[in-house]
């Protein structure tokens, strides 16, 4: 039996960091630094909710190429079931190259085998063996897109609670039908610019209540503002744990979904989800990429301490 199913999207992040500012068009900037290393909300999530403890399978796509064995080493040394995970000769492994200075990013991604994924790889016995289903990165898988609503429906009749984070648009048409969609999504985590895209509106509370017919538990990501959460007409703040040196915000908000959902399956008010969800976004900022931060639970707990001041038991 595991706690969490997670499908989705797969690629390795290729980070050039310490930039003294972004390049314009035609220009050169010197990174002070490269790493590649394990990217994909999904797969962020994923390692980070099994960091914490919990016991989480994948079902996603791969290539048949030097990243992809990456991404099942790297999942696989966190502990992460990747039996799941169907790799086909014929497709790339994508990747994103993401240009971090400070919080800011620019990302461009070639989305390779993550386009290939399609409900038809979901075997519903493996949906059966677990208890919650995580999907995130909505609008840049087109195999699965279509089926969402049905991926949420199959996994709430099979007895899973479940959370969706739809993560950005790139083509800006934030095509999605939460009336439909969200009664299925026990937690949805969107960021606040998200959040404002999909509604079309300019204030968190009218977005927040153009969704309250359709939606169980919306918890909005506020970067250093922290979070807003939403639940049956009630909302409430919870306030961030600042971090003065960010090294770099990747992974942030899956590093935030991780912590409130791990929270949320251990059965704790929504306050207490949201605090550990701030502080979970907040350990992220600690050190480079979405996973460095949750290498393991000594690592986690020692940064909660030494950090951010915070004693919790993993
Ligand atoms: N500078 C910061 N200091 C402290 N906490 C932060 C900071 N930035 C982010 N966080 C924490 O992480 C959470 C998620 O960050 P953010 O709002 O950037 O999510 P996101 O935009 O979805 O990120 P991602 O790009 O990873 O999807 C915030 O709600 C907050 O709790
Ligand atoms: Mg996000």
């Amino acid at each position: 039996m595991q706690d969490i199913i997670v499908v989705g999207e797969l690629n390795v992040d290729i980070i050039l960091d310490g930039l003294p500012s972004f390049p314009e068009v035609n220009r050169e900037r010197i990174a002070s630094r490269m790493e590649t290393v394990l990217g994909s909300s999904s797969a962020i999530f994923a390692s980070n909710i099994s960091s914490l403890g919990m016991r989480v399978a994948f079902i996603g796509k791969l290539g048949m190429d030097d990243y992809s064995e990456l991404i099942i080493d790297n999942l696989e040394s966190k502990g992460v079931d990747t039996s799941h995970i169907l790799v086909d000769a014929k497709l790339r492994t994508g990747a994103t190259v993401i240009l971090s200075s400070g919080e800011d990013r620019m990302m461009v991604t070639y989305p390779g085998s993550m386009n290939h994924l399609t409900l038809a790889d979901v075997p519903v016995d493996v949906l059966r063996q677990a208890k919650h289903l995580h999907f995130s990165s909505f609008f840049i898988q087109p195999g699965i897109r279509p089926q969402v609503g049905d991926l949420m429906r199959m996994a709430k009749a099979a007895g899973l609670t479940t959370s969706l984070d739809l993560q950005g648009d790139p083509d800006e048409a934030w095509d999605f039908d939460y009336a439909a969609i969200l009664p299925h999504v026990d937690v949805f985590l969107p960021n606040e610019s998200e959040l404002l895209a999909l509604t079309g509106d300019t204030e968190l509370p009218a977005a927040l209540d153009k969704l309250a017919r359709h939606s169980n538990i919306i918890a909005v990501k506020c970067g250093s503002k922290g979070c807003l959460v939403s639940h049956e007409g009630d909302s409430f703040w919870q306030a961030p744990y600042l971090n003065a040196a960010v090294v770099d915000a990747i992974g942030a908000g899956d590093s935030f979904n991780a912590g409130f959902i791990c929270k949320f399956k251990q059965g704790k008010t929504l306050p207490e989800c949201a605090d550990f969800a701030n502080l979970m976004g907040a350990i992220s900022t600690t050190a480079v990429g979405g996973t460095m931060a949750f290498a393991n639970k000594c690592i986690i707990m020692e940064t909660a301490l030494h950090k951010f001041n915070q004693v919790i038991h993993l």
